[in-house]
């Protein structure tokens, strides 16, 4: 069994996966949305001290699988550094006591492995990915044969919806209540302009649209109604996609993809589902409950890992912000 562990940001979590089978034998994750929402975004000094206390208690669940763990999985980028060293260094102390090495995994690797947790790994394909920190397209051809096609410029599409949700009053995180609020809205009465849409670049950009928004708002001032609010998040939000379809049609005239697949925790967005499934016949997402941040996605990228014998020593190891691919 592997033994998996996440924390790059605001979700402590540990998953057992089996090798043979590729069964997830346990996973728990804690999220600490509710710690963080009324800042309007994560606080990384707060959410390193939150996983020092969660992890751990997690752990203690883990107690009847730890003499058959084979390796020690661990998120080391990109991420958060002082919370990636939190589970890194739970990752150390375990592969000292179990005396197994550690399989340091990339957390953007984890989420497009995200979508074989219930179905046999389908390489190459086409993966859009949408979360807080990231907005690119890439071809991912192999687990180490990964090239970025497209990626954002400045703000990321699921961190635009978080900032939508702030300025509007809302907490952190943003994405489920606009795309709530935007069930309400007609999307058509505001004419927000779609970023980049005259640019020949493969591209994405998000803070200009943001700035809109926080235009619009200010407009409405403190008259602002609830109507106004749904009105808002249906108009950005259809903006905001009409943005990743336009640059992604582009994409298409270079690139053909037998197989396309959205992941990152942004990948539950209904509506973006919707219009994907407009230009592919069967765009591939992960299970609801792992789109956003967890460890399960990491044991399951770890399977490819530990068959590749990427296997590093706790002296080794070390954690990275940026990802190196
Ligand atoms: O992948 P993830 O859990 O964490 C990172 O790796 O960043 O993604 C979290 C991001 C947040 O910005 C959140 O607002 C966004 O995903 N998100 C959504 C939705 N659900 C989560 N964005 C748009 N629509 C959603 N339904
Ligand atoms: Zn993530």
């Amino acid at each position: 069994m592997i033994l998996s562990i996440e924390s790059s940001c605001d979700d402590s979590s540990i998953a057992i996966t089996e090798l043979k089978s590729k069964k997830i034998l346990f996973h728990k994750k804690i999220s600490q949305e509710s710690s963080h929402a009324c800042y309007g975004g994560v606080v990384p000094e707060l959410a390193a001290r939150l996983h020092a206390k969660a992890l751990p208690d997690i752990l203690k669940q883990t107690k009847e699988f730890l003499p058959h763990i084979k390796a020690v999985a661990v998120t080391n980028e990109p991420g958060l550094s002082v919370t990636l060293v939190e589970g890194v260094t739970m990752a150390k102390a375990l592969s000292i006591a179990l005396r197994v090495p550690i399989l340091p995994i990339n957390h953007l690797k984890g989420h497009v492995y995200s979508l074989f947790l219930e179905q046999d790994e389908r390489l190459p394909m086409g993966i859009l990915l949408v979360s807080g920190g990231h907005t690119q397209v890439l071809h991912v051809k192999a687990y180490n044969d990964i090239e970025i096609l497209a990626t954002s410029l400045d703000d990321s599409f699921g961190e635009s919806f978080d900032k939508v949700s702030k300025m509007l009053g809302y907490g952190y995180p943003g994405g489920v209540v606009v795309e709530n609020l935007a069930k309400k809205g007609d999307e058509d009465r505001f004419n927000f302009t779609v970023p980049l849409s005259n640019s020949p670049k493969l591209a994405f950009s998000y803070s200009g649209l943001k700035n809109q928004v926080r235009l619009e708002i200010a407009k409405l001032s403190s008259e602002i109604s609830e109507q106004d609010k749904c009105d808002i998040c249906a108009s950005f939000q259809k903006v905001a996609i009409k943005h990743l379809i336009q640059k992604i049609k582009k994409l298409l005239k270079l690139h053909r993809f037998e197989h396309f697949g959205i992941v990152g925790g942004a990948s539950a967005n209904i509506y973006l589902k919707n219009e994907f499934a407009k230009l592919f016949s069967n765009v591939q997402t992960p299970p609801l409950k792992y789109c956003s941040d967890n460890a399960a996605m990491i044991g399951r990228a770890a399977l490819r890992a530990y068959e590749l014998g990427e296997f590093c020593s706790f002296e080794a190891i070390d954690v990275r912000a940026k990802s190196s691919f």
